[in-house]
């Protein structure tokens, strides 16, 4: 059985809108038997990164840091999928993500190598999950998506520009051909098969101009009423 490791980094949790597509996501994991681990990274202990580089010269592969770290480190390292869901905040991921992807430095040996002229750590652990990056956003353009794009470049992308839409229940209908595929997706990386090139694009949401007038004119609008 295949397990499921989720981070939500949104501070606003089930209330939100990045949940929804984590969930979604999960619920077709589920179905297809994966073992699922579902966390709110706001209500984890998770300290920053001290830069001390303890992990590589003092304690090889430990942080002398005691936190949530201490398990969340091992279930990451034994799960077949990470969840990342975030939100974007000033064009980034939450810092909540941040701080415990930085905390994941452990993972690298200090040597360097360079493949395809750019110059990386080799990882001190064989095994990587394969990663799913859920992300959401208030604009209605992917622009917005950019720099997280960037930091995961080997993630699956699942990508809602404009998600407050999901709270009520026509952006819901709107959207069901989109959060139908984030579902599938979950049921296929699930059963260990990959991702085709015509539901990765599924999982991105691009609106068509008129839309984006839409939503900023019913944003403004509402704006109006408050
Ligand atoms: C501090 C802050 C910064 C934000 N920055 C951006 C941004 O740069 N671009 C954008 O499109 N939305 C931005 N947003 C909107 C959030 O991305 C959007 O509300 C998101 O869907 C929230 O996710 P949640 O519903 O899971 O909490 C920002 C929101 C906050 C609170």
């Amino acid at each position: 059985m295949l397990k499921l490791l989720a981070f939500n980094a949104s501070p606003r949790k089930a209330d939100g809108t990045t949940d929804v597509l984590v969930d979604r996501f999960i619920e077709g994991a589920g179905e297809a038997g994966a073992e699922i681990e579902k966390h709110y990274v706001v209500d984890l202990d998770i300290n920053g990164c001290l830069g001390c580089f303890g992990c590589w010269w003092k304690t090889p592969g430990r942080c002398v840091q005691r936190d949530d770290m201490d398990w969340i480190l091992p279930g990451i390292n034994e799960s077949d999928i990470l969840v990342l869901g975030t939100p974007i905040y000033s064009r980034n991921t939450t810092h909540y993500l941040q701080r415990l992807v930085e905390r994941t430095f452990l993972n690298t040996l200090p040597e360097m190598y360079i493949e395809d002229g750019t110059t990386r750590h080799p990882r001190r652990t064989k095994r990587m999950p394969r990663i799913v990056l859920a992300a959401t956003c208030g604009f209605p353009d992917l622009v917005n998506f950019d720099i997280v794009r960037g930091l995961y470049p080997v993630a699956l992308h699942i990508l809602l520009p404009a998600s407050q839409i999901l709270l009520d229940d026509e952006g819901r209908e709107y959207l069901s051909d989109f959060l139908d595929a984030v579902r599938l997706a979950g049921g296929t990386m699930a059963r260990g098969e990959e991702i085709s090139g015509s539901l990765r694009e599924r999982l991105i949401f691009d609106y068509p101009e008129k839309n984006k007038k839409l939503i900023v004119e019913r944003h403004n609008l509402y704006l109006t009423g408050i």
